[in-house]
């Protein structure tokens, strides 16, 4: 057994990760990030104060801890450059002594920007990405044509792969979209500016990461994203391009499996998702805009309004399963205060028939009907209740039996956006 955690969304992102990464971060020693990329947004209130996160591990407000972007992310360094800025001008020191970036990180260039949009008008089924490039600079990299941030700091090697891509892109987004308008001397020329920038951040974060855990450092693993837009576990084809799940820890940082103490699992008290792809609780009435303004579900990183829904606890289930969870973390809570009842998905119904588990194929998903338990609300502000046993009854029957279904134990519950709002379980 040793301290080590992973912080894994349950859900499709935006579980409120960022804050329960911020409070666990006090007790470790590094944070790394180990897969996606500034598709990501974390915030952060600290002293009342927001942080935005798209690429930095959440734990570099936190003196003293280093922080680590593992080669399992894609890099858009223009984006990396703009994060370090706006932090530094919010007051958080920043330097290779607390941020470190693998070599072996694949880093996005503009025509895998260019890609994500081409593909996303050209398609039937829109995936509803964050445009950032995320998917075509994964492509290149499974299709081992990638640049690594480690090459942008070897000009020969950088300059030669770069004319290989801006040959074929070109070649190829000419004949698939009339588009041939990248230049290789702008894009050398731009991000060889870049890695004069960030070059001292660089380096083999496989031998750090095992020196530190030799020297019996704690490490969290930051999931981004959650489960279910994980690339080989999630809504597919309605996902991102990585593995959000524990897997991903694995190859996205080059630590092994037995590295890991405990898997925290962190589930908002309802359900939403930005983009596209079924949504089988989403709210058909005037309840999603209710809850989008209570939750302030607008996106971190693209700003759009997030779709809104009952907590549909087959998929946390299954989240559950496929990350091995140790506890639960339940968040916003504070957010279903005022209502009348609320309503969980225990299962689907399907052409007559009645499905426990999550179905792989997307066609069914999309039109599965959900089978609800209905509880009655509290009527009561939670966001002052620091203690579980002084929640009213309903809230609590509430998550007791969420935490029974899904089959975790819940450690914590947050309801409300400050660092202090929240209530450790024992
Ligand atoms: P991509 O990651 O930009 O390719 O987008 C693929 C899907 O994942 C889209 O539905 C995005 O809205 C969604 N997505 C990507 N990153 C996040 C995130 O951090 N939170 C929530 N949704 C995300």
């Amino acid at each position: 057994m040793n301290n080590n955690l992973a912080v894994v969304g349950l859900q499709w992102g935006d579980e409120g990760k960022g804050k329960i990464i911020d409070i666990l971060s006090a007790g470790v020693d590094v944070v790394v990030r180990y897969q996606g990329g500034n598709n990501a947004g974390h915030t952060v209130v600290k002293d009342g104060k927001r942080y935005a996160f798209h690429l930095i591990p959440s734990g570099i407000l936190h003196p003293g801890k280093l922080c680590v972007m593992g080669n399992g992310m894609v890099v858009d360094p223009l984006a990396l450059l703009h994060e370090i800025d706006e932090l530094r001008a919010q007051g958080v020191e920043i330097s290779p002594r607390n941020l470190r970036i693998a070599e072996n990180a694949h880093v996005i260039f503009p025509y895998h920007r260019k890609l994500d949009g081409f593909r996303e008008k050209i398609r039937s089924n829109r995936i509803g990405t964050t445009g950032r490039g995320i998917g075509p600079c994964y492509m290149d990299k499974y299709a081992r044509s990638g640049i690594r941030v480690g090459d942008l700091l070897n000009p020969r090697l950088f300059l030669s792969k770069l004319a290989d891509n801006i040959r074929e892109k070109n070649g190829i987004y000419r004949q698939v979209f009339g588009y041939d308008g990248f230049s290789e001397e702008e894009i050398a020329r731009e991000y060889l500016g870049y890695a004069e920038r960030i070059k001292d951040f660089v380096c083999d974060t496989v031998s750090l990461l095992h020196q530190v855990w030799e020297e019996g450092k704690t490490i969290l693993f930051e999931g981004a994203q959650g489960t279910m837009l994980d690339v080989d576990f999630g809504t597919y084809p309605f996902v991102t391009s990585s593995n959000a799940s524990v897997g991903g820890i694995f190859s996205g940082t080059g630590l092994p499996p037995k590295v890991l103490g405990k898997v925290i699992g962190v589930a908002k008290a309802y359900a939403t998702r930005v983009g596209e792809g079924p949504f089988p609780t989403e709210f058909k009435d005037a309840m999603g805009d209710l809850i989008r303004e209570k939750g302030g579900e607008f996106g971190t990183t693209t700003g759009r309004p997030r779709r809104c829904g009952w907590f549909d606890a087959v998929l946390v289930r299954y989240a559950v399963q496929v990350n091995g969870v140790d506890e639960l973390v339940v968040t916003k809570l504070d957010v279903l205060d005022n209502l009348e009842e609320i309503k969980v998905c225990v299962g689907y119904r399907y052409e007559g028939r009645e499905l426990e588990t999550f179905p792989f194929d997307i066609d069914v998903f999309s039109s599965v009907v959900p089978i609800y338990k209905t509880f009655p609300g509290w009527k009561v502000d939670t966001s002052s209740v620091r203690r579980f046993e002084e929640l009213p009854s309903e809230a609590k029957a509430y998550l007791n039996f969420i935490s029974e279904f899904v089959g975790a134990r819940i450690s914590m519950v947050s309801v409300g956006s400050d660092r202090e709002e929240v209530i450790f379980v024992d």
